[in-house]
């Protein structure tokens, strides 16, 4: 058959036929914001703390199809066995959020922490959305990786090590963690990366407790209050849910908050008839709209991840007749090592 000419039935129907070829050999996670026909060819579809999850508990599979972006399937690799190979269908599908903060300027912020606050005061936290060697900085400096739908736990875990947290690259989650754990305004302080001591007056730093890297999505920073007042305008017995990578202000107005599979539960456990409205991801919105229609799912205010959408049909079966070849997702040995250690930290938070 000549690729070009492949249709979209007829590309489902040869990804389903290679699945069916390799069985339990191939596995392929999808992240929730993937396009509505790769969650369906997919063997599991999660948050990014299930898909890490689930990339470690797997020791069968041969080849592991990480159909998300590139830090989730970086992270798969740092954890997948040593006969499993990674690979993401488009090496391009990257996270603007991770792009902004890098191994050289988090070690000067932290290093600036430590020479006001003293060694062994600050403990990095870095979001899941960052490079394996961000993950790993935190592994060789008794910190550890969290995701949105641990980030509570792994703040508690934290400030039971030391006084102080550095969390990047996400200032939002770090924001509205904080604030949950019942962080007072004034020990938060943003962390501008350009800047000596980022920013910030050296008491104020010594004060803080949760330093937040200037870092955000683009996707969720577009969501505003005024959305929030006109969609509460319009359907006045309507619940609002949102990411964590909403600003604060927009986390405070919403009925609640939390990650994919926690929005995902939400709309799946409200009763029939009502209405949900939803801050995140636009593809992961209209595919729970479809699978619930029996309820009115709507969005918050149209956002696409665009990176997340680089993945499609096309690519996933390409990627799948070139399995153990095209776009293997590689991390360095030492930095695997280390990242392994903060991403197991996560893994055994209770
Ligand atoms: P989740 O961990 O909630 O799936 O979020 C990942 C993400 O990138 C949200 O923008
Ligand atoms: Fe990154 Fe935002 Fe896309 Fe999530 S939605 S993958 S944080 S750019």
């Amino acid at each position: 058959m000549d690729k070009a000419r492949l249709n979209d039935d007829q590309l489902i129907e040869k990804i389903r036929a290679k699945k069916r070829e390799l069985g339990s050999q191939l596995i392929i996670l999808t992240h929730h914001y993937q396009r509505k026909a790769i969650v369906g060819l997919g063997d599991f579809v999660g948050d990014s703390f299930e898909l890490a999850r689930k990339a470690a508990a797997d020791r069968e599979c041969r080849y592991i199809v990480f159909c998300g972006v590139h830090f989730m399937a970086e992270s798969a690799a740092v954890l997948a066995k040593p006969h499993q190979v990674v690979q993401i269908p488009d090496e391009e599908a990257g996270c603007w959020m991770a792009d902004m903060a890098d191994s050289e300027t988090v070690k000067s912020a932290f290093e600036q922490l430590e020479s006001l606050a003293g060694k062994g005061s600050t403990i990095p936290v870095v979001y899941m959305n960052s490079d394996a060697g961000l993950k790993a900085f935190c592994g060789d400096h008794g910190g550890l990786v969290c995701t949105s739908s641990n980030a509570e736990k792994a703040l508690k875990w934290a400030f039971g090590k030391g006084e102080k947290v550095l969390f990047f690259p996400d200032r939002h989650l770090g924001h509205n963690t904080g604030h949950d754990l019942g962080l007072a305004p004034e020990e938060m302080v943003v962390w501008s990366p350009d800047k000596p001591f980022g920013g910030n007056d050296p008491d104020a730093l010594r004060r803080a407790r949760l330093v937040l890297w200037d870092g955000y999505c683009l996707v969720h920073s577009r969501f505003t209050c005024e959305h929030i007042e006109e969609k509460r305008a319009e359907f006045p017995g309507a619940k609002i849910i949102v990411h964590p990578e909403c600003t604060r202000e927009v986390v405070a107005m919403a009925d609640a908050s939390g990650s994919t599979s926690r929005i995902e539960k939400f709309v799946r456990e409200a009763p029939a008839g009502s209405t949900i409205i939803i801050g995140t991801e636009i593809n992961f919105i209209e595919r729970l709209a479809s699978e619930y229609p029996d309820k009115k799912v709507l969005d918050l205010h149209r956002s696409l991840c665009p990176n997340m959408f680089k993945i499609n049909l096309g690519k996933l079966s390409d990627t799948l007749e070139n399995l153990g070849e095209m776009n293997v997702v590689r991390v360095d040995e030492e930095i695997k090592a280390s990242a392994r250690v903060a991403l197991d930290r996560m893994l055994a938070l209770v």
